[in-house]
């Protein structure tokens, strides 16, 4: 049985195909058309779904599409009516919405079929279930808790579910406009951080700051019977220009979220590339504490509704690694299982497992045991492309390959890294990734004037040997999709200094063999040579979405000024190009 999932029209557009209940390929769109956050429709990314199972899309069985325009209506129409003068707004979003919604049309389109040669089912599925179920039917659970918060989806922004079995129940959902993504979003825009997915830099901001401004913060986003409110003061009412908005050609852009209020309480509004204030960090700080004491309340509320241990968690927040750092601290909690495309891309392996299980209720096996669900590429086909950029390489076996990169590494050289099937999800974790010497003091300097250019206070990340954690982090939950950000010891902070942050923390990604081998023995061979079981690990790509195919990263390693590129089992020095 061969089920497409989608999440389509909604920023990071993709698809995902299940055959017979696993997971076999996922991939945004973003990472093919090298559009960032993509929102239109995934046309190639459905035809990459297709060629990786070898089928047609008349061979497909079900669809289902992560959203459902007629969830929640009674709730999106009862707000239109206490805000009648953003009625048309609302009739306006409505109706391109139905424009979208012939799956058939445009799938056929997409693939130059004829719509009545398509025999495929069709299933909407509700935004946060598709969130909840992307991470609980991943997970290797027949019990658990679910929780999926975000800026918005089918107008909630945040559900609390009971997962068993094959079945999510839905405890409670928080309608717009109280969301906690928003609140996150509007201080971000304040702050000069205006894009769709700056929340993640800003985050890194935060530990820079001081309590200063925690209290006033405190009054825009406030706990409230068991569930929290925002002061609605401080933002521009839903539907006049406010939150996320498609353009025709997908791109998604931010429309302003906060209010007047905002400037009478903190001043002007920093304007993107503006110095950084300590008003800024400030405000950096008091939102993600703030942030972190919603998010804490609400995850104990659902454990006393759900007394287990097993945290299921999915929605674009769930990406806030500090805040999943400590959770085990702040909550009865003991085990997360969070979906790595845990933004919106994931929807469409939520939405095809939900149909799975859920609907046409077969049984649970498949549990997503690593994140490389992407494309991949043959050495031939690897081989051509570096003949034709011109370049000189060397073909290598696997342990000349993993001795040569580490010893490079550990000579303070910047090596990409591209091997095998590509992740699935916004973090590198080992297959298209830039590695480094996480121990040489200027090595963040280095990577940020040489190929990244990033904020100067975004830390970079260790990837570290699985059986080592706990020697070098206060935690010793696993964190294999780089989603928890922990302490790191005090005896370690030096021996691990280009990727301590300012708070003596690492958003680590924790590497365990059956997961990884090629990562893994590539960082055992790093520490053979300089007895450090971590190597700094970051995305393989400069301003642009993540690199998926061998000409990208080429073009990458070509513009930048990286030393070395591994890609598959060749090896590609700048100085001999
Ligand atoms: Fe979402």
């Amino acid at each position: 049985m061969l089920i497409l999932g989608l999440n389509m029209f909604h920023a990071d557009a993709s698809a995902a195909i299940v055959q017979d209940g696993e997971v076999v390929f996922a991939v945004a769109e973003e990472r093919l058309n090298r559009q960032k956050h993509f929102g239109g429709f995934p046309s190639l990314a459905v035809k990459a779904c297709l060629d990786a199972v070898g089928a047609r899309i008349t061979d497909i069985d079900h669809v289902a599409v992560g959203q459902d325009s007629d969830a929640n209506l009674a709730r999106k129409v009862q707000y239109a009516l206490a805000n009648p003068d953003k009625i048309l707004n609302f009739i306006h979003l409505r109706a391109r919405k139905q424009a979208m919604r012939d799956l058939r049309t445009l799938l056929a389109n997409a693939l130059d079929v004829d719509a009545k040669l398509l025999r495929f089912q069709e299933h909407r599925l509700e935004h946060h279930i598709a969130h909840i179920a992307s991470a609980y039917y991943c997970s290797p659970w027949i019990k658990a808790a679910g929780f999926s918060y975000d800026g918005s989806g089918d107008f909630v922004s945040t559900m609390l579910a009971r997962c068993e079995g094959n079945d999510i129940d839905i405890l409670e959902r928080v309608f717009l406009p109280h969301s906690l993504g928003s609140f996150y979003s509007m201080i971000c825009e304040f702050i000069g951080y205006k894009n769709y997915g700056d929340e993640g830099k800003v985050m890194g901001l935060a530990p820079y700051g001081k309590d200063t401004y925690c209290d006033p913060i405190k009054s825009i986003v406030g706990l409230k019977n068991g569930s929290f409110q925002l002061d609605l003061k401080y933002f521009k009412p839903l539907g006049s220009n406010q939150g996320m908005q498609i353009q025709s050609d997908g791109t998604v852009r931010l429309a302003r979220h906060f209010s007047e209020q905002m400037e009478k309480l903190f001043g002007q509004p920093r304007e993107p590339h503006g110095e950084i204030t300590q008003r800024d960090m400030d405000l950096a700080y008091a939102m993600q504490h703030c942030f972190e004491k919603v998010f804490f309340h609400l995850l104990n509320q659902l454990h006393k509704k759900i007394p287990v241990e097993n945290l299921a968690m999915a929605g674009g927040c769930a990406l806030n690694s500090v805040a999943n750092g400590k959770l085990f601290d702040s909550t009865p909690f003991r085990h997360t299982w969070i979906q790595p495309a845990a933004g919106d891309e994931g929807l469409a392996i939520g939405a095809a497992l939900h149909t799975y299980h859920s609907v046409l209720k077969q049984p649970r096996r498949y549990q997503m045991k690593n994140s490389y669900l992407g494309p991949h590429f043959s050495d031939s086909r690897i081989a051509s492309d570096l003949k034709k950029a011109d370049l000189a390489y060397q073909r290598l076996d696997r342990e000349p390959l993993l001795d040569t990169v580490a010893a490079q590494i550990a000579a303070g050289k910047v090596v990409g890294w591209f091997q095998g099937s590509m992740e699935w999800g916004p973090r590198a974790l080992g297959n298209r990734s830039i590695v480094a010497h996480p121990g040489l003091a200027n090595m963040k300097d280095v990577l940020n004037a040489r190929v990244k250019h990033r904020e100067w206070f975004r830390p970079f990340a260790p990837s570290i040997l699985a059986e080592h954690q706990y020697e070098y982090f206060e935690h010793n939950h696993p964190s294999p999709f780089m989603l928890h950000v922990y302490k790191i010891r005090a005896q370690k902070r030096q021996e691990l200094c280009a990727v301590n942050h300012v708070d003596d923390t690492g958003r680590l990604q924790t590497v365990s063999r059956d997961e990884n081998a090629l990562y893994y023995d590539l960082i055992k061979a790093f520490q053979r040579r300089t007895g450090i079981p971590v190597v700094l690990n970051t995305s393989f790509n400069e301003n642009e979405p993540i690199v998926c195919a061998p000409q990208e990263a080429i073009d990458c390693f070509q513009r930048t000024r990286m030393d070395t590129l591994a890609i598959g089992p060749f090896v590609v020095s700048k100085s001999e190009n």
